[in-house]
């Protein structure tokens, strides 16, 4: 189906067990929950490779409207460069799931939240903060990164054995650089890190989750509101600062607005990059040989963290779109209001793009992976996720070489079902 051909809007083409692989990814009766459970546990789900090789664009039922699910390395690209495709999850045809509209529905269209959002709304926001995201800024940062981890790193091994990794360096780190972005006072940090663990914790009661929400809700305007009050706040001091003097002020957002911004890079930036580094540290422990390497040589960092973004691809296909008009992705016809969903896993597996795409080596060349995305919306925060995690992963291995899983890997808790992909808990010892 990909390819130069264009296909008709009809799926007759499709054999059976296609068929069947795309009834288990849709809202059919034998329906798999979607994201489809990954394999072994590194690998992707088993029908990828199914869909890239017999229908690498695959119509498909999602939340009651017609998709596409688009499998292969360049047709996933063609669909995130996509001007006729749409982010917007308030677009009526967007294949939202039901969690999706209630949460619409119960609070609005996210505002600032510009990951949902298509320009040229998108863009002014995305404008605001760019400035925080840039290479030489970012780099600014990693001596101080470099002593944060290495302060965690000094707790952990001053503690009991075995440890929580997660616990311990994974979910601490992201959360101290956005404490440091947004300008969260030193003495707050741990009221904050309790607040959002929680926000992002699924085993929670719901008024208890909802609770700490409103909590950290409630304590992100009073920062707003604290550099609202104060005519002399630095607009250089932190990105708050900086919203409230040079677009608030200026009347260009409001106050919710302000908010939104605060909050997608809370949720754009804490989850993903605690996930990708617990993740992360135990594929390095699952290839002992590699993980020695990188130890014994930091300048391998830099290849390592895009090999195991590409390798591990947390984020589980959250990246929905919907035609705004009549299109062709890979060859294939889509209609206005049909729904795409490009499968980045699938695509940094794609044996037609990554020789031996299912095995992790982080002297690989590649580094053209889909784990921030592509397009417009190819994640703000990149260079410095991947200063946080080249820090990271170069100084665990390099400081703790006798690292080892503490449980068996069948007992460590993975996060199935989530939106990011990771382990709940990650016990260690040394
Ligand atoms: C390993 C860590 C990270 C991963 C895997 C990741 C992944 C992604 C992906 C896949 C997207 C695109 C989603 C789409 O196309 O719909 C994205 C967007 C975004 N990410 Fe990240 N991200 C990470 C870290 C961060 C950090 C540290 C920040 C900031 C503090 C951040 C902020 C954002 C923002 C603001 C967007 C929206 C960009 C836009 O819509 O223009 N991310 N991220």
């Amino acid at each position: 189906m990909s390819g130069t051909t264009i296909q008709d809007h009809d799926d007759d083409h499709v054999d059976d067990r296609t068929r069947q692989v795309i009834r288990q990814l849709t809202d059919g009766a034998d329906r798999l929950s979607f994201p489809l459970p990954r394999t072994a546990p590194f690998g992707p789900p088993a029908e990828y490779a199914e869909l890239r090789s017999k229908c690498p664009v695959a119509p498909a039922m999602l939340h009651g409207k017609k998709s596409w699910l688009i499998s292969k390395y360049d047709d996933v690209r063609e669909a995130l460069q996509s001007h006729s495709l749409s982010a917007d999850m308030s677009h009526p045809d967007y294949p939202l799931s039901p969690g999706m509209k209630a949460s619409l529905a119960a609070s609005g269209p996210g505002a600032g939240s510009f990951l949902k959002m298509d320009p040229p709304v998108h863009d002014d926001l995305r404008r605001m903060v760019t400035r925080d995201f840039m290479i030489k800024r970012v780099e600014a940062l990693r001596p101080k990164i470099q002593e944060l981890v290495d302060g965690l790193i000094d707790d952990m091994l001053a503690g009991p054995k075995p440890a929580d990794l997660f616990q311990a360096l994974a979910t601490p780190m992201p959360n101290t650089v956005i404490c440091w972005l947004l300008g969260v006072p030193q003495s707050d940090h741990a009221f904050f890190q309790d607040r959002t663990t929680y926000f992002f914790r699924r085993d929670v009661p719901a008024e208890v989750a909802l609770r700490k929400s409103k909590e950290l809700n409630e304590y992100v305007y009073g920062l707003i509101d604290d550099r609202i009050a104060d005519p002399d706040t630095d607009p250089e001091a932190d990105i708050l600062s900086r919203l409230v003097v040079e677009q608030y002020r200026e009347g260009k957002i409001d106050r919710r607005t302000v908010q939104g911004i605060a909050f997608l890079m809370l949720v754009a930036g804490h989850e993903t990059t605690g996930n990708m580094s617990a993740l992360g540290a135990l594929a390095l422990l699952q290839h002992p040989e590699q993980y020695k390497a990188l130890g014994d040589d930091p300048s391998l960092a830099r290849g390592a963290v895009e090999e195991l973004m590409r390798y591990l691809t947390i984020n589980n296909e959250p990246n929905w779109r919907v035609a705004k008009e009549d299109t062709v992705i890979g060859g294939q016809k889509i209609k206005a209001g049909e729904g795409v969903v490009p499968l980045t896993f699938s695509a940094n597996r794609d044996e037609g793009h990554y020789t031996d795409p299912d095995v992790l080596d982080i002297r690989r060349p590649d580094r053209d992976h889909l784990g921030f995305g592509y397009g417009i919306h190819q994640c703000l925060g990149q260079p410095l996720a991947r200063v946080e995690l080249q820090v990271f992963f170069s100084t665990l291995t390099r400081r703790i070489p006798t690292l080892r899983l503490a449980v068996p890997l069948e007992e460590v808790p993975f996060k199935t079902n989530a939106d990011i992909y990771g382990v709940n808990a990650l016990p260690v010892t040394w």
